[in-house]
């Protein structure tokens, strides 16, 4: 499978950027989307793993869903979670794999980034390691993750297939993708795909 891309990638991600940059540094800020622990909890996010996790990240939580309830994350295992953000299910991953655990977050915002890594350590959880990259091209090696959690982030990229085929590389074998995006259930126009006010509002 192919995806046309028509929209300006560059000029698309440096708005994406810009948007979540203000989530990261202005959260108490009304966004188009919901954010923050109040949205958290009213998706079922676990608990207490959700509480342990500091407010300078929660409240820039931005995720559209719970990608938890697909299923347990166990203690031992590599999870990768795909534009972490400012390490929401991140941090809940870390604790759910424990020390013998890795939890890989990739995000290409800096600043989200940032909010993840001070909360990390505010919690004294050393299982993470957090990348600023692009989720199309995953800093990992084929074959090295259990799970694969991402939310609200696929729907983001505009050739979605080269994601799948990353996520599909470092997957080992029997591994689980546990996602939570939007879905659009009717052809979305070309003209539409070319506005990217529509990508990021
Ligand atoms: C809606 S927020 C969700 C963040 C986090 N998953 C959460 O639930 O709070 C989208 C995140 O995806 C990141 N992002 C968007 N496109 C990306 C890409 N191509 N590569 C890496 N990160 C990307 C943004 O920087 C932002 O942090």
């Amino acid at each position: 499978m192919t995806t046309e891309v028509t929209v300006d990638v560059e000029l698309l991600r440096s708005e994406i950027e810009k948007t979540y940059t203000e989530v990261s540094t202005e959260p108490a800020r009304d966004f188009i989307f919901p954010t923050g622990r109040a949205w958290a909890e009213q998706l079922g996010y676990p608990q207490p793993e959700l509480a342990r996790v500091p407010d300078q990240t929660v409240a820039s939580f931005a995720g559209v869903a719970n990608p938890f309830s697909l299923g347990p994350i166990e203690q031992g295992m590599t999870v990768l979670d795909l534009g972490c953000g400012a390490g929401t299910d991140l941090l809940i991953a870390a604790q759910m794999a424990g020390e013998r655990g890795r939890v890989v977050g990739v995000d290409m915002t800096t600043t989200m980034l940032d909010r993840a890594r001070a909360s990390a350590r505010a919690m004294g959880i050393t299982n993470v390691e957090l990348h600023e990259s692009l989720i199309e091209s995953l800093p990992l090696a084929d074959a090295s993750v259990d799970i694969v959690i991402s939310n609200g982030v696929i729907d983001l990229v505009p050739d979605k297939q080269v994601v799948f085929d990353e996520i599909d590389r470092v997957l080992r074998p029997g591994g689980r993708l546990q996602v939570a995006d939007v879905v659009i259930h009717t052809e979305v126009s070309a003209d539409a795909r070319d506005r990217i006010d529509l990508w990021t509002g």
